[in-house]
């Protein structure tokens, strides 16, 4: 087991004369037996990062540590790390023994150990009865866990994850995401996982590190990114459906206020905010689905009009317009709605977010806190 430490950490790639900046100055300390997700959208430099950190890839600029070890140029092989792949490339002329047992043969690890170790980690991942079979014999999750099982017999420092689970179905990736984190529980490895599936990021990160176009946008908890995003990108890309934003004016006209651009949608704000905002400005409101609500007749809501209606069983989607502006609403599967109703939503003053307009960067307006999560 180990840490890994990315100081500065810089990927530029020289394409027909054009320079690429794949990775920019990413700093992030992985502690030992830590399970740490990368998620961003696509081409934000997610696999170029762990393929730098599996010495799969030249480092540009900065420098890599696995534990105390700078290991710039050190040769993959040499670093005592796992990476398992989106596709999971199994030999196919090979049983799942011999795929498991090929780089201990490689390491020429005695017989008997290697029959120790892949036993040992068939058992873990529950496919002692599959060990003979081939893998075209194997279902897709089948064959993930044979992938896992080939990097857990390494016994690395470190695990690394591009996307393993992409290629499965949806029921499947799930049960495979419950697998992975049992396995981070059982081995207390230090583990690197990248993917863009936020929900995978956020159920199997101790912390998550939010991406895009090369730059760190956030380091932190998974219910901390919710919570507390810090710019409005993060807001829009975790979650789903993503945060409600809004762009617009706090104003003070006897209450504190939120107008919308255009003046149709307003709202009022708690006073609290007005110390935070330092006075009527321009931001960017937040407000995430689970805290609009349809309120009732003679309240104060925002009138808006129902688009569309998506009821998911546990809970109902709304998506309705205000004044020009698309809100999404996630209430409960009772709550009825239909398309072409007009409603009045209503927003939890206790759970909005405000953003800069220019920078996109989170304001520091008060939010009611949530109660303390349970302990990992
Ligand atoms: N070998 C290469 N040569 C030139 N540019 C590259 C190379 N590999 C990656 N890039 C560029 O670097 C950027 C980051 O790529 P990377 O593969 O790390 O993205 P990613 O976050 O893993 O995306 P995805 O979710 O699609 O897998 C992309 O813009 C990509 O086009
Ligand atoms: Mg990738």
């Amino acid at each position: 087991m180990a840490s890994v430490t990315l100081s500065g950490i810089r990927k530029i790639y020289q394409d027909a004369g054009r320079t690429r900046v794949a990775v920019a100055d990413l700093d992030l300390a992985v502690n030992d037996g830590e399970f740490v997700v990368l998620v961003g959208p696509s081409g934000c430099g997610k696999s170029t990062t762990l393929r730098m950190v599996a010495g799969l890839e030249t480092i540009s600029a900065g420098e890599l540590r696995i534990g105390d070890r700078v290991v710039n140029d050190v040769p993959a092989r040499d670093r005592n790390v796992a990476m398992v792949f989106q596709n999971y490339a199994l030999y196919p002329h090979m049983s799942v023994f011999d795929n498991m047992a090929f780089s201990l043969k490689l390491r020429r690890v005695p017989s008997p150990e290697i029959a120790a170790r892949v036993g040992e980690a068939a058992r873990i991942l529950r496919i002692e009865p599959l060990l003979e079979q081939r893998p075209r014999q194997l279902s897709g999750g089948e064959q993930q866990r044979v992938a896992l099982g080939r990097a857990i017999v390494r016994q690395p420092a470190v695990f690394l994850f591009d996307e393993p689970l992409s290629n499965l179905d949806a029921k499947l990736r799930v049960q495979m995401r419950r697998e992975i984190a049992r396995l981070h529980h059982a081995l207390g490895a230090t583990m690197l996982y990248v993917t863009h599936d936020q929900a995978e990021a956020m159920t199997l990160g101790d912390r998550v590190v939010v991406m895009r176009d090369g730059h760190v946008q956030q380091v932190d908890a998974p219910l901390a990114v919710y919570r507390e995003p810090r710019n409005t990108f993060v807001a829009g890309f975790i979650g789903s459906p993503p945060m409600n934003l809004l762009a617009g004016e706090v104003v003070d006209d006897g209450g504190l206020r939120f107008v919308a651009k255009g003046g149709a949608l307003a709202l009022p704000l708690p006073g609290a905010w007005k110390a935070a905002l330092g006075g009527p400005r321009p931001v960017i409101l937040g407000v995430r689905p689970e805290d609009v609500s349809l309120a009732a007749l003679g309240m104060t809501g925002v009138p808006a009009r129902v688009d569309l209606v998506e009821p998911l069983g546990q809970e109902l989607l709304i998506y309705a317009s205000a004044g020009g502006q698309e809100l999404t609403a996630r209430v409960a599967p009772g709550v009825r709605a239909e398309v072409g109703l007009d409603v009045l939503l209503g927003f939890d003053p206790e759970q909005l977010h405000a953003f800069d307009p220019d920078s996109g960067e989170r304001l520091p307006t008060p939010r009611s806190p949530l109660p303390t999560p349970p302990r990992r």
